[in-house]
């Protein structure tokens, strides 16, 4: 495999929208995502298949997947919490599904309603599941840096439900640092360990930027080996269950930064950032991508 090549995973119209109080019409989702592709983005997570109850703003999610129009090589992916979630998927003919647990027991309570060993046996039933029907299974690790309930999660849960998920079949864990606490070090500590069982090009980095280090991570993650990373275009995003989640890290900010590292992306800088300008017209507020700032100064 060619060491220079990143893999860009766009979380924008999920991550980004799920926390976000201003509802963004299903066209207004749909253009924005056809922008996404159009920039060059190859791997699109596009909406939840969760209860609209609990995250009302990804409430079209059915109708988002069914009338989307796929470009050629795009995967257009969504979060599924259980069977119900997995059979709306399957009926909207999602590309791939991601799976998502939590390395703090009090954030699974909060954010799916369940203790962590029952999720993990729902989960896996969802997998077998996804997978019998030719889908393939992404999973995230949240918290597995800190967790704003419980403070420190211990690198041992971390290890161990990575390597649950795994025999569930996922083809590649995104470990969350879901209210952006790490820093370069500990993101480092925990690859170095997840590294010894797990081949690193399984593994991607889900950074929040709330402290502003998410790109230091981005960089350290890198550094090990990592060539997996998820963002969300303009920086918005966060947890509705997780208490001080802040955006991810703006896609166009990670672009860059690979671009400074001779690291090949494949997307296309310019219009990631006028998909950002676009969708901060259409949100109405002030996104944190630099970026994006860069360009109003122009
Ligand atoms: P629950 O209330 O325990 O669900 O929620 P339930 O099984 O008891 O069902 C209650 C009702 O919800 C029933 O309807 C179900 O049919 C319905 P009723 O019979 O009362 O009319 N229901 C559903 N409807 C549509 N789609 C579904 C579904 N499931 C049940 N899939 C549940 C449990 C897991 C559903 C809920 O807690 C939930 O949806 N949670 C999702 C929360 C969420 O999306 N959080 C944000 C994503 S995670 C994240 O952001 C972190 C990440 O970015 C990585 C990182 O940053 O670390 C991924
Ligand atoms: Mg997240």
């Amino acid at each position: 495999t060619d060491s220079s090549q990143v893999y860009v995973r766009e979380v924008g119209p999920r991550d980004g929208l799920q926390h976000e109080q201003t509802w963004l019409d299903t066209a207004d989702k749909l253009n924005w995502i056809e922008q996404l592709g159009e920039a060059g983005l190859t791997y699109i997570e596009i909406t939840s298949f969760v209860s609209p109850s609990w995250i009302p703003a990804l409430a079209d999610a059915d109708e988002v997947a069914r009338t989307l129009k796929k470009s050629p090589g795009v995967t257009y992916a969504a979060l599924v919490p259980n069977r119900k979630g997995l059979e709306r998927a399957l009926l909207a003919n999602i590309d791939e599904v991601a799976i998502f647990l939590s390395a703090s027991e009090t954030h699974n309570q909060k954010n799916i309603n369940a203790d962590t060993e029952s999720a993990l046996a729902r989960l896996s039933r969802v997998a077998e599941e996804a997978r019998q029907s030719g889908k393939a299974v992404r999973g995230y690790l949240s918290m597995a840096f800190g967790c704003p309930y419980e403070g420190k999660v211990e690198v041992d849960e971390v290890e161990r439900l990575a390597e649950r998920l795994f025999e569930m079949g996922v083809t590649e864990l995104s470990l969350g640092d879901t209210i952006g606490i790490a820093g370069p070090k500990q993101i480092e500590a925990v690859i170095s360990r997840l590294g010894r069982m797990i081949p690193l090009e399984r593994l991607a980095l889900h950074p929040h930027n709330t402290y502003g280090t998410g790109l230091a991570n981005i960089y350290a993650a890198f550094q090990l080996g990592i060539r997996r990373f998820d963002g969300s275009t303009g920086g918005i995003g966060g947890c509705p269950y997780a208490r001080g989640a802040s955006g991810n890290v703006a896609t166009e900010d990670l672009v860059y930064l690979m671009q400074t590292l001779g690291a090949k992306t494949g997307n296309d800088l310019v219009r990631l950032t006028s998909s950002a300008q676009w969708i901060e017209k259409r949100l109405g507020r002030p996104l944190p991508s630099s970026q994006l700032q860069l360009s109003k100064e122009e």
